[in-house]
């Protein structure tokens, strides 16, 4: 007797559940653009190259072209469509914004979905391919221009708006610094 290759699946994106009867065959892109009409994923190379499709699954970052569907059920997936706070952009779509870190905006959902987890990355000291001192007890690197780089490096532009990209990415993990610096000072003046 031939085993069945679908089934239904539960995937909770952006904190909503959606229920939906897929082939154990589908990519996480193609049930989020083609099933669900989050159509901000965008697919390039459909083979895990360019980082256009990027999301966070558990904060994480993850090619969803190479992910499939099924292995995502119990997840918390977040795409583009669900980084804003309502009305206000996330600091790193802002970011992009405002210095222009984009030309067709193609790759632009997968560059922000990556660069906020590389924002969070970097702050739990994690090194990168050109961390000089990679020592459990270093201290966490200044993300430089060549840090941010180098995080960056699995999601392409094909337009070229790397220079933009990097300045971005930089203002928006200033801005976060800033604001978790600001919280903790008002934590402290609350407790004290
Ligand atoms: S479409 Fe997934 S990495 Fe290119
Ligand atoms: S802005 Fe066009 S591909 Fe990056």
């Amino acid at each position: 007797m031939a085993l069945s290759t679908a089934g239904a699946i539960t995937l909770n994106i952006n904190g909503e559940k959606h229920t939906l009867p897929v082939d154990h065959r589908t990519t996480l892109l193609d049930a989020l653009r083609e099933r669900l009409g989050l159509t901000g994923t965008k697919k390039g190379c459909d083979q895990g190259q360019c980082g256009a499709c990027t999301v966070l699954i558990d904060g994480r970052r993850a090619v969803s072209c190479l992910q499939l569907a099924v292995a995502a059920e119990g997840r918390e997936i977040t795409t583009i469509e669900g980084v804003a706070d309502g009305e206000r952009l996330h600091p790193v779509q802002q970011a992009f914004l405002d210095l222009d870190g984009y030309q067709c905006g193609y790759c632009t959902p997968g560059q922000i979905c990556s660069a906020i987890a590389v924002i969070e990355e970097h702050a739990a000291g994690w090194p990168s391919a050109v961390t000089a001192d990679v020592r459990p007890e270093a201290e966490a690197p200044p993300l430089t221009a060549d840090e941010i780089r180098e995080r960056m490096s699995g999601n392409l532009c094909r337009c070229g708006a790397y220079v933009a990209i990097v300045q971005a990415v930089a203002r928006a993990a200033a801005d976060t610094e800033r604001a978790v610096g600001a919280g903790r000072a008002a934590g402290a003046e609350e407790a004290a």
